[in-house]
């Protein structure tokens, strides 16, 4: 197939959920991707933060050949144990944040935040939960209906009842909110679909606190944010808040279909057989692939390098501000989770498509933004040569 033809059938057949960027991607090594033409691009998506370890790395490819020839299906829902899942629940107990002692797995991070949603419902025997303006949470009914942001719901009303949004960074909101029917406080580390938001540091312990002192679960949504991304290998772990719940996707496999959702001792004994379960869920593939991940994050220190590269690159984006004003609004970042904001969807939309035809491939986020999260395993090399083209093409369109 050619790509004329590539995109022409997916078109035809796809429903037309999302504007894609015109290429078609045909294989992927480390932060390289190639299309079928044969032209290679600088991939900053990481296949939407989750390409953790780069594409087509060794470590995965031996670990998915391995265990495909051993067993793929034996889920972790009723049926038998299997050495792989023990392997994996083993290696996330040392390095989950204390007291997240008990886990489960899924196939996506909607399934994770949905699961946990629903268990803190069970588990308090309350009906409300509070979500923060600007999240994301997935894409089921429930995640769409804990999403605050307006073009990820409004066209599915009636959603799921029981929903309640403050605003983001603000623990007195979230003081007003909390009363005896809220089961569970669900929030991101740093919102990343929603513009790489990073709430003032305590935030989260100061949530952790209030929820406690409520009888109230707080649901740590790390499907973005785990795994490295931000530097450390959970976000929450920096933040020394005592959580409920973590949930986990994206990263985990490195690109393999994943998710998770932890939670303590105490949320657990209020739960019980036949609660939670999934044809698929911790399927012995996917957690091979997860442990040979997470080893290479752990053995590498991933952690240490994120957080320099993460530190220099912020630092480049910053400079950005002064020399490109009225054009260059904000940026932010966490380690290599980082965020251009342009003064319109427009410049967004015209920065993303000029790096395009310079060879790298970088995507809108939150309409007006540009949002940098390529594999952590980049060098610094290429990440210099992807943030030069990014200012060229940010200078490109400054200058009209
Ligand atoms: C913070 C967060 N939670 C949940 C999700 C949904 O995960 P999935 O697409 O695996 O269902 C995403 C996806 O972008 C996310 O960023």
């Amino acid at each position: 197939m050619s790509t004329a033809e590539t995109i022409a059938v997916e078109d035809a057949h796809m429903p037309p959920f999302f504007a894609k960027t015109p290429i078609s991607i045909e294989r992927g090594e480390g932060v390289w991707v190639w299309d079928e033409d044969g032209r290679r691009y600088l991939d900053l998506t990481a296949g939407w933060g989750v390409t953790s370890i780069g594409h087509a790395h060794p470590v995965i490819v031996r670990a998915l050949a391995e265990q495909a020839a051993r067993i793929i299906q034996n889920p972790d829902a009723g049926l038998t144990y299997s050495p792989a899942r023990s392997r994996l629940l083993d290696l996330l107990a040392g390095l989950l944040p204390p007291g997240l002692t008990r886990v489960f797995f899924t196939n996506s991070g909607a399934e994770a935040n949905d699961a946990a949603a629903k268990l803190a419902r069970k588990a308090t025997g309350r009906t409300e939960v509070i979500a923060a303006e600007g999240s994301f949470h997935g894409r089921t009914i429930s995640m769409v209906s804990a999403t605050g942001q307006a073009r990820h719901r409004d066209r599915f009303r009636p959603l799921m009842p029981g929903y309640r949004f403050v605003p983001y960074g603000d623990e007195y909101a979230i003081v007003d909110a909390l009363d005896d029917q809220v089961a569970a406080v669900i929030l991101e580390p740093v919102q990343g679909e929603g513009g790489v938001n990073v709430p003032p540091p305590f935030y989260i312990a100061r949530v952790a606190e209030l929820c406690r002192a409520n009888g109230t679960l707080l649901i740590v949504d790390e499907v973005q944010t785990g795994f490295c991304r931000t530097g450390p290998m959970f976000a929450t772990r920096g933040t020394r808040a005592n959580v409920d719940f973590l949930t986990m996707a994206k990263g985990i496999a490195g690109g393999f279909p994943l998710g998770a959702f932890a939670m303590t001792d105490d949320v657990a004994e209020r739960l019980e057989a036949g609660d939670h379960g999934g044809t698929y869920c911790g399927n012995p593939l996917a957690c091979a692939v997860a442990e040979a991940v997470i080893r290479y994050l752990v053995d590498e220190d991933i952690a240490t390098r994120v957080d320099a590269l993460g530190t220099l690159a912020l630092a480049r984006l910053i400079s950005w501000r002064d020399r490109y004003p009225g054009v260059v609004t904000a940026v932010r970042g966490a380690g290599l989770l980082l965020f251009v904001e342009l003064a319109s969807e427009e410049m967004a939309a015209a920065v993303a498509a000029e790096c395009l035809d310079r060879g790298v491939f970088v995507r809108q986020t939150a309409g007006t933004g540009i949002r940098v999260f390529p594999a952590l395993t980049i060098t610094h090399e290429e990440l210099s040569m992807g943030l030069v083209v990014l200012e060229e093409c940010i200078a490109e369109v400054a200058a009209g």
